[in-house]
């Protein structure tokens, strides 16, 4: 890992940019504020509430992780964003139904102040939506000279010194990297020519790259997933990372599924549906949309489960998962589990889960934490790819040749021993032999 600058306190203000401002981008933004007035605690939020171990068991060096990494601060945050409706954050967030009416009415004066920018949207990549708050353009490369003038004015307007983007917006529809990503070159020619292959996300993330703004993916969409982009990520020294914040059930699936192997218990199948009524839900109702979440909450099993280092046990499992679209519930998602797995000689057992979670309120916390981590990968140059992120991540994205890590575990492990070693500290590998020497 390239850290090429000593880590320091950040100074002045960072800017949030979302493209995307609906339940999940107003729930973090409300959420913030609600923390800074004291109304309520980040729960959820590692970097707020997390701690750290440092040294030996026997030597009681347990700081809190903001207290350990120079983190911004909550109260140096600015919001901003884009969306395709003109909704203010205060409506955005009445809409999206995530939070109570009350907590909502104490921090509307706020959230009122927060207004998306007009959006680069095109129908053909999220079926299922259509607004009215959108930019005009001939080709994807004039949208993404509007974006950058965009984030220019914000970053004036708002008096900000760092900037980092994280995607909110609707799932796009699949798409496979093709000749158009291979490099920077061939994707710059595909945006003069507003080729289909390119995705509005894509555009989005261009712009920020090229203005050297860190990019987190919260969607499965492919979009920063490319050569030609992580190419332009290198050569302009930002950070990346993405894809699909890990929440509600595949974060489950990534705290059983470690333990099950770990025991050596067998899969013959793990069957997961869901019901949800919020606009994500929607957008997901269609296809294609579908096509890119599926492909992301599948892979997970696979990668913990190592079929081919156990083919006994994991080789013939079936991973079935849906997503239903049920209006009534709104974001409060309910997800069902039934798991099949065997023991001892073969013996059938069975799990059930029934998770009863709120997409948004696990979603938030993950925006902050990645914000805050991209922030300080960039002032500490570290460059491209950040997997030590994956812990966020369903579908985490990795070097090629290498295998993703989804077990949760290893992710966090992961993700403590990077802050260890950006700030000198001796990594923990759990040994724990010279308590007994
Ligand atoms: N909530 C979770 O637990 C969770 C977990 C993983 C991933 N995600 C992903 O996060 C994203 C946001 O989820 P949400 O629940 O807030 O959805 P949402 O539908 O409430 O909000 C998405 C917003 O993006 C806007 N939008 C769509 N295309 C856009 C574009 N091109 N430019 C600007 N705005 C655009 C929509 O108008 C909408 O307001 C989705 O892609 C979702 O799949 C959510």
């Amino acid at each position: 890992m390239e850290i090429t600058k000593k880590p320091a306190k950040p100074k002045g203000t960072l800017g949030i940019l979302m493209p995307g401002m609906g339940a999940v981008a107003t729930t973090f933004i409300a959420g913030v504020e609600a923390v800074r007035r004291g109304y309520a605690k980040p729960f959820g939020s590692l970097t707020q509430m997390g701690t750290i171990r440092l040294g030996k068991r026997t030597e009681n060096r347990v700081p809190r992780i903001k207290d350990f990494i120079p983190l911004a601060e909550l109260d140096d945050i600015v919001f901003g964003g884009w969306d395709i409706f003109e909704d203010s954050a205060f409506e955005a967030a009445r809409k999206a139904g995530v939070l109570d009416p009350a907590l909502l009415e104490r921090v509307r004066p706020f959230l009122e102040t927060v207004r998306p920018m007009k959006a680069v949207f095109d129908q053909t990549y999220v079926k299922r939506l259509s607004g009215t708050w959108v930019k005009k353009a001939k080709t994807w490369f004039d949208y993404a000279e509007q974006l950058k003038e965009d984030i220019i004015a914000f970053k004036e307007r708002e008096h900000c010194d760092r900037l980092v983007m994280v995607w909110c917006a609707s799932t796009e529809i699949f798409l496979k990297p093709t000749d158009v990503h291979r490099d920077l070159p061939s994707f710059e020619k595909a945006l003069k020519a507003r080729n289909a292959e390119i995705a509005p996300s894509m555009v989005y993330a261009y712009a920020a790259l090229s203005l050297g703004i860190p990019f987190a993916n919260g969607a499965p969409n492919l979009t920063v997933d490319i050569p030609a982009l992580i190419e332009l990520a290198r050569e302009k020294q930002v950070p990346v990372a993405g894809k699909d914040f890990k929440t509600g059930q595949t974060l489950m699936k990534t705290i059983l599924a470690p333990g099950l192997k770990a025991r050596m218990l067998g899969l013959n199948g793990w069957y997961s549906t869901n019901i949800l009524g919020n606009r994500d839900g929607e957008v997901l109702d269609d296809p294609e949309s579908f096509k890119t979440k599926e492909e992301s909450k599948l892979s997970v099993l696979e990668y913990i489960l190592q079929p081919k280092l156990y083919p006994d046990l994991y080789q013939k499992f079936s991973h079935v998962v849906r997503i239903n679209y049920y209006p009534p519930r709104g974001d409060n998602k309910e997800g069902w589990d039934n798991i099949d797995i065997f023991g001892w000689l073969g013996y059938p057992m069975q799990i059930k889960i029934d998770f009863l979670c709120r997409d948004s309120i696990l979603a938030a916390p993950i925006v902050l934490d990645l914000a805050l981590f991209m922030d300080l990968s960039q002032r500490l140059g570290m460059r491209g790819i950040q997997e030590w992120l994956s812990f966020y991540f369903k579908s985490p994205m990795h070097a090629p040749g290498l295998y993703p890590e989804h077990d949760l575990f290893i992710q966090l492990m992961k993700l403590k021993n990077t802050l260890r070693f950006i700030q000198g500290e001796e990594l923990i590998t759990h040994l724990g032999q010279e308590y007994y020497d």
